[in-house]
């Protein structure tokens, strides 16, 4: 049989990988496949010092792989919004089928481009879009099939866990670890996508959409990001028996869907508080299955790589199979997907770290004490410090039960209104992931 003819837009960290897992493994691949799989074009500006592309035809314009009749399968490895939704919209109506490992586009044009591709009778898929080589969307969207899912909350930054690591575990600087990432080949282009929550809540909001079989809604997720997280915070979760992770989570409750990408306190006897450097982790809890946890490489040359192959023998064993017998692009029937909102954050319910910068005087904790009794929230564990030479402040730090987010944002506008209270209360939610 001929070999399937690929082309591959993008030759950076992915596309490289990309390209020298299918020559490694040509063979293997092949035997899986049933076919072998041939580059036949690659669409770059610039070579890539890792990637021996020998013969293969270069071009520095990605259309022309879309226009080529040749190709079968196009490999989107360009990032971004813009230019790659041109491109695959143009390869799909070409009549090709398309790999792609770009979370912002699916994210925020993922439900344009999979009607047009349902219309084109061609698969798009996207299993490298999250947590790189770890297979979660195939994992959630088959292996879970059976399952009402309930939640799930994933560690799907491999750049942000990375700088957490290395700041908790090395006492290292914010803006050197970040660097480090940027030279690995681990943050987006753009590093505040990673370290301001928006590469996680793309993610999130591709899983949510899989998990729970509802249309891609980028913009209603809650994002908050790592960046003004402090030592003192992660010492003082650490004293408690927790650890700070920068988690999404995605919930089911009746009134309608959470979706949330932010710092989190998590025990720290949890293994998934235990996923260090670039290594990401998915917890799916589903009715049947109860709690499954899905944990590699989130980022980097091959592991990603590994999730574009896999796709791509994926697309090469169901290209010539009745589009309407494939699986989902989303999961669900395209015609069966819920219209249950997705919920504002103050309509949110979590548990809640407080830390108070306190004055040195008598009653303050009494009156912190009533300010959360009044407003139904309960305590779970508090911790004074001793006064802080340098402000002569005293942290006061408190762990709620879970509560609803409005009544701890009107707690904390009491309380920052207290006059033994100084400055800005801090808030990190805490989930116990039980
Ligand atoms: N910048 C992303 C991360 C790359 O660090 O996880 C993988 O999506």
């Amino acid at each position: 049989m001929n070999p399937v003819k690929v082309g591959i837009c993008g030759l950076g960290t992915v596309g490289g990988g990309t390209f020298n897992v299918l020559k490694r493994n040509a063979e293997e691949i092949a035997r899986r496949a049933g076919r072998e799989i041939e580059v036949a074009q690659i669409a770059a500006r610039r070579p890539n010092p890792k990637c021996e592309t020998g013969e293969t035809p270069l071009t520095a314009d990605i259309f022309a792989l879309a226009d080529n009749p040749e190709i079968d399968i196009v490999v989107e490895l360009i990032g971004g919004y813009t230019l790659a939704r041109d491109l695959v919209l143009k390869a799909i109506d070409n009549g090709k089928h398309v790999v792609t490992a770009n979370k912002a586009l699916i994210a925020v044009h993922g439900n344009e481009i999979f009607a047009r591709a349902r219309a084109k009778g061609v698969i798009v898929a996207f299993e490298a879009a999250v947590a790189g080589g770890i297979p979660v969307i195939k994992a959630i969207r088959e292996g879970l099939a059976a399952n009402r899912i309930d939640w799930l909350a994933g560690i799907i930054n491999g750049t942000g866990n990375f700088i957490l690591s290395e700041m908790r575990e090395k006492g290292r600087a914010f803006a050197d670890v970040l660097q480090e990432a940027q030279a690995l080949g681990y943050a987006e282009a753009d590093p505040t996508f990673d370290v301001e929550g928006i590469d996680a809540a793309h993610k999130l909001t591709i899983l949510a959409s899989i998990a729970f079989g509802i249309p891609l809604q980028f913009d209603k997720a809650y994002t908050e990001g790592i960046s003004r997280l402090t030592s003192a915070d992660v010492g003082y979760a650490e004293a408690l028996g927790y650890r700070i992770k920068h988690l999404g989570v995605a919930r089911r409750t009746a009134s309608g869907f959470e979706l949330r990408v932010h710092p989190t306190l998590i025990p720290a006897d949890r293994l998934i508080a235990n996923v260090n450097g670039v290594m990401n982790a998915v917890m799916v809890h589903g009715d049947a299955v109860g709690s499954t946890l899905f944990y590699g490489s989130g980022a980097g040359m091959e592991p990603t790589a590994s999730a574009v192959v896999a796709d791509l023998v994926d697309v090469v064993r169901a290209m010539t199979s009745d589009p309407e017998n494939r699986v989902p692009h989303l999961a669900f029937q395209p015609d069966s997907l819920s219209d249950h909102p997705i919920l504002p954050i103050d309509a949110c319910e979590s548990a809640y770290y407080l830390r108070i910068q306190a004055k040195d005087h008598p009653g303050v904790l009494a009156q912190v004490a009533t300010i959360l009794s009044e407003r139904g929230i309960n305590i779970e564990s508090i911790m004074q410090k001793e006064v802080e030479e340098h402000d002569g402040l005293v942290p006061m730090i408190l762990v709620t039960h879970r509560v609803v987010e409005a009544r701890i944002d009107d707690a904390i506008s009491a309380l920052e209104s207290l006059e033994g209270v100084s400055g800005k209360v801090v808030r990190i939610r805490v989930e116990q992931l039980n």
